[in-house]
């Protein structure tokens, strides 16, 4: 009896350590842009981020290596470091690729907990055919670079806008890549990540797609179907899963549907120009909020059902330096930590 009473409880626990992390699991992690002049130093952000909130990932655009040092020891947040769109052609060659992690990430290994290499960032949307046509290269070099530093659990991808898309992509059903994408960047890119099994990424902002009309299907507050897509039957009723399932759409017309999906950026700005319609503080509360519980519901789109998409949103900070008033205002936090508005992510 006693046994089994302790078996019991054993079980019990067991089962508790599987499912409470599990269900009080955040799949939402931050971009921590830095282009202001009133941020706080790295070590005090990774400790509020740390102690105060339930991020649990760490989206940089460079491989800063104070940001990287204050992550060091930090256990359950990880990091995605970005090779800036200015080094990809460079580090296509595996002799600068091994040196470029020889100098800015072995240092920091295993104590910091890095997971993907982003290479660039949204460099379809540049249209530089230079940079397009060594962006696998790169992604190569890279991944080959860290197998013969004997690296494992760092994979690579770079973030893709929605751009890579053609046309309107809806219904989501009818999303393709961009014409004369498709068999020279996308089906290799794709086959990349199906043999490293790293996620292809994604930038996916409804913020960009709504109009007049649109603005509840886009913050997720409408429980109406607003697209009705006829060829698969599925119903949408908000605009981050039909975007989703667009991407998936094109990813599948190649062949590649079961690649895993990661958003690397998404947001909301809470503020904006004075004729700016759908900005501001109720509507990125309502975006984040909505957004957040979505993502953990883990339900997944239409396409995809229960499939759970690591998401990060943009962005941990305001940053004071950006071009505009609604660039300025996407964080959900101020320089002093302050809430700009509450998601529901502060630890109790
Ligand atoms: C990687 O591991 C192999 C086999 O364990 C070893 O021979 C090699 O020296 C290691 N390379 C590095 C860079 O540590
Ligand atoms: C979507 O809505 C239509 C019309 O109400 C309905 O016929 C269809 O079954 C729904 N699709 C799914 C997958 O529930
Ligand atoms: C993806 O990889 C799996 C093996 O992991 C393979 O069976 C499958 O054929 C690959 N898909 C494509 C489209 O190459
Ligand atoms: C909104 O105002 C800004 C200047 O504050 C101007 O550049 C922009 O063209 C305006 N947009 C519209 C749609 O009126
Ligand atoms: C979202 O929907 C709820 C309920 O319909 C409404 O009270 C709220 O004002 C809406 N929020 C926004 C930002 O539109």
């Amino acid at each position: 009896m006693m046994r089994a009473h302790v078996l019991h409880l054993l079980l019990f626990q067991i089962v508790l350590t599987l499912i409470l992390p599990f269900s009080a699991a955040y799949h939402i992690g931050v971009n921590y842009g830095t282009v202001a002049n009133n941020l706080p130093p790295p070590h005090q952000v990774v400790n509020f981020i740390k102690t105060k909130t339930n991020i649990n990932h760490v989206k940089i655009f460079d491989a800063n290596p104070d940001i990287l040092a204050a992550f060091s020891g930090i256990t359950g947040i990880s990091l995605t470091v970005t090779i800036p769109n200015s080094d990809i052609v460079s580090l296509s060659k595996l002799p600068n690729a091994r040196s470029w992690l020889s100098n800015h990430l072995l240092p920091f290994l295993p104590a910091t907990s890095i997971r993907y290499i982003a290479v660039g960032n949204e460099i379809i949307a540049t249209s530089d055919k230079t940079l397009i046509a060594h962006l696998l290269p790169t992604m190569e070099s890279l991944t080959l670079a860290l197998h013969l530093a004997n690296v494992t659990g760092i994979l690579v991808s770079t973030p893709h806008s929605l751009g890579i898309l053609s046309g309107s992509s809806e219904p989501p059903s009818s999303g393709t890549f961009r014409r004369g994408y498709v068999k020279t960047i996308f089906a290799p890119i794709l086959d990349f990540h199906n043999r490293t099994k790293s996620p292809f990424m994604v930038n996916p902002y409804p913020y960009f797609g709504f109009g007049p009309e649109t603005l509840n299907y886009a913050l997720f507050n409408s429980s109406d179907v607003v697209v009705f897509d006829p060829v698969t039957k599925m119903n949408y009723t908000n605009m981050f899963d039909a975007q989703l399932d667009a991407v998936y759409s094109a990813m599948k017309r190649v062949g590649y549907g079961d690649v895993d999906i990661v958003v690397a950026e998404t947001g909301w700005p809470s503020a904006g120009e004075p004729n700016q319609t759908g900005v501001g503080l109720e509507y990125a509360e309502a975006y984040n909020r909505n957004l957040i519980k979505h993502v953990n519901s883990g339900k997944g789109t239409p396409l995809m059902p229960n499939r759970v998409f690591e998401t990060c949103i943009f962005a941990l900070f305001n940053e004071n330096l950006k071009p505009s008033v609604s660039e300025q205002n996407f964080g959900l936090f101020k320089p002093d930590f302050t809430s700009v508005y509450d998601v529901g992510i502060m630890k109790n």
